[in-house]
This record gives C-alpha cells, sequence and structure tokens, in this order.
C-alpha cells in the first residue's frame, strides 16, 4: 500500500464551542489529499495543513459537476477515537465513484488515510452526547477544459467538521412537505449516487418548503410522483400497523442511505418486522386515516435519527403520533447514539477503531 506522508502544520486553529456552531461551519488542521491522472493513476496520498484549493477557471467540475462526496462521523470512546460503519462509507463512495465514471479510489489507502487523518486529529472530537467530528471524504474531477466529457484529472480529499446536531432544534419532530411538483432524481439517472447534481436539484424546492413553514420536502418518484423516495439530506421510514417500511433501492433513484441500513438492522434485531419495499404516498395518508401510521422519521448521517411531526401533501397537514417523538424513533435514536458513544453494546461490527 502506498505511503501516507505527513505534512506538519505550526499553525493550529482555537478549537471551538462545538454548542455555538451548527453544522459544517469549522473545520480541522489538517486534510487528507490524493491525486488521479491516467499515467500514474490514484496517487501521493498525503496528510496536509487544511488549506484553502486553487483551481482553474475552467475546471471541468465548477462546469458539468463531476463529483462526488459521503459523510460519516467520529466518536470519542474513553480517550480512543473511533468511526461509525468507517468501510461501509468508503465502500459507498466508490459506488457513487462508478456511477460518475470517476476511477474508483484503492479502498484501503482511502481508509488508511481516513483513519489516519481522524487519530491525528483527535483532539478535535467533541466529547459532549449529540456532537460529533463529521468527516466529509469528496472527489471531484479537476481538468481544465471546457469541453463536455469524462475528466482525465481527480483531486480526493477528506476535511473534518466538528458538529452539533444537523437541524438547528436538534432532536426535536421536523415538518415536511411533500414535493408533487419538482422531483431530485429520476430512475436511469444519479439519485444513488452522492454527488452535487441531486444536492443542486432539491435547492429550489427546499427554498420553496421553507417559505411555506417546513423543514425539508419528501421526494416522489419522478415519473408517477406516486411513490415516496427520500427527503434529499436523510431516507425515510415509516412505522404502520407494527411494522417499519422503507423505500426500496432498487430503481437507482434513492440513497442507499447507511444509517437507514442501520435502522433495518437494529429493528430486526429487536424482532421488529423491517421491509424494504415500494410505498405510494396514497398508502401513507391511507394508513393516518385509518390510524395505523404509528410513525414517521428520517435518517442519515448528520441528522442521525429525526422524528417526523407532520406531513403536509397537496395543501393537507397530517400530523404524525399528536405531533410527538414516537416510541420507537426515540428508541432507535437513543440505540443508535449509544453505539456511537460506546453506551450501547455494538453487535454489529458498526465501530472501528481509528488507531
Ligand atoms: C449526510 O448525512 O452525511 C449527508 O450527506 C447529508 C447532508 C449534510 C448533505
Amino acid at each position: 500500500m502506498a505511503e501516507i506522508k505527513f505534512v506538519e502544520t505550526k499553525n493550529f486553529k482555537t478549537k471551538p464551542d462545538v454548542s455555538k456552531i451548527g453544522f459544517g461551519t469549522q473545520f480541522t488542521d489538517y486534510m487528507f489529499e490524493m491525486d488521479y491522472n491516467p499515467q500514474e493513476g490514484w496517487h501521493d496520498p498525503r496528510i496536509v495543513p487544511y488549506r484553502d484549493l486553487s483551481v482553474s477557471p475552467a475546471n471541468t467540475t465548477l462546469h458539468y459537476g463531476q463529483a462526488i462526496f459521503d459523510g460519516l462521523k467520529a466518536y470519542l470512546h474513553g480517550d480512543k477515537p473511533v468511526i461509525f460503519r468507517a468501510s461501509d462509507h468508503m465502500r459507498r463512495l466508490n459506488v457513487s465513484a462508478k456511477i460518475l465514471d470517476i476511477p474508483e479510489v484503492p479502498f484501503d489507502v482511502a481508509l488508511a488515510g481516513l483513519k489516519k487523518l481522524v487519530a491525528i486529529e483527535k483532539a478535535w472530537i467533541p466529547k459532549e452526547k449529540g456532537q460529533s467530528l463529521y468527516i466529509r471524504p469528496f472527489i471531484f474531477a479537476n481538468d481544465d477544459y471546457l469541453g463536455v466529457n469524462v475528466s482525465k484529472n481527480y483531486k480526493f480529499l477528506i476535511i473534518l467538521s466538528p458538529v452539533a446536531a444537523y437541524y438547528a432544534h436538534g432532536f426535536a419532530p421536523v415538518k415536511i412537505m411533500v414535493e408533487d411538483t419538482y422531483v431530485r432524481a429520476v430512475r436511469g439517472g444519479l439519485g444513488a449516487a452522492k454527488t452535487p447534481a441531486n444536492y443542486a436539484a432539491s435547492l429550489h424546492a427546499g427554498l420553496v418548503a421553507h417559505q411555506k413553514g417546513y423543514d425539508q420536502t419528501l421526494w416522489l418518484d419522478g415519473v408517477e410522483r406516486k411513490y415516496v423516495e427520500e427527503v434529499g439530506s436523510m431516507n425515510i421510514l415509516f412505522k404502520i400497523n407494527g411494522e417499519v417500511i422503507t423505500p426500496s433501492v432498487e430503481d437507482g433513484s434513492i440513497l442507499n442511505g447507511i444509517t437507514r441500513r442501520t435502522v433495518l438492522a437494529v429493528a430486526k434485531d429487536w424482532g421488529v418486522p423491517a421491509v424494504e419495499r415500494k410505498i405510494s404516498i396514497d398508502e401513507v395518508i391511507q394508513a393516518h386515516e385509518n390510524g395505523t401510521l404509528e410513525e414517521v422519521f428520517g435518517s442519515g448521517t448528520a441528522a442521525v435519527i429525526s422524528p417526523v411531526a407532520v406531513l403536509a401533501y397537496k395543501g393537507k397537514e397530517y400530523v404524525i403520533n399528536n405531533g410527538k417523538v414516537g416510541e420507537f424513533t426515540q428508541k432507535m435514536y437513543d440505540c443508535i447514539e449509544g453505539i456511537h458513544v460506546g453506551e450501547v453494546e455494538d453487535k454489529f461490527g458498526f465501530i472501528e477503531a481509528a488507531e
């Protein structure tokens, strides 16, 4: 495996009070960096002082968006830095790479680079519950060229950001607007990749939802506007009549969320039926009307578990569980957060040591 170089800094930043900085606003002293060109492939893995980048105004990513990212989190177990599902996240980065025709990064180098970076930056991992060190690996095309083609050169970076809860109001129920005008992704498109295009596609609808007083949009499928897909920064799960249901990812238009997979694994371990299948918005509304829609919640690395209090659809608001956090949602959040911080036994092998 290629050696990971370490270039030290002498200019250390003052560490912030994480309870005051929200999500993704501050970055640590170092970052991981690696480059790709057709002659050398992925080469020169290194940990270097965090800095601004300089790119050509003709940089292909700025114009055509050939880029991918992922998001994961590190915690302290005692004084040991650990990362939640590090290998699964790095595998998913390569799934996104394939979809965008980006050369896959060597898994062992990427994972070793990630762990080494987190170990070096251990002092940045917040100790408070509900806080963590958010890890953002990303790859972008780095050609200077205005032709529309798959690029030849790429840069892979990992940056770290100490974070509190993703939503400013923390673990509190959110209001979600079911979006039936705009779409995020379609079958055959990029929906399964963590790529900027999917987030760009969500911005306008997100703004409209905010203006109407909602926290997020719930996307429906792009063909029939009938089946529930995801929330954009989270996957979505319903508890209907004792069963947990989340939209299946087989059409390739939904992100195969790692927290979503964690929820399914934990639910099955508890003996709660948990299925991935197509679920239409009409089925959700009908379940609400006949009293079987027990709980709705989102899942994602940034948000962890986010209870949903209200779903708005076609001008009508449907209040879930009287607007309160459901029992199952709370238990799932406590369990996953407990595994994160080492207070709940990790039967699943999700926690990976960084050093
Ligand atoms: C994550 O949950 O890690 C995400 O990528 C969601 C969002 C912050 C883009």
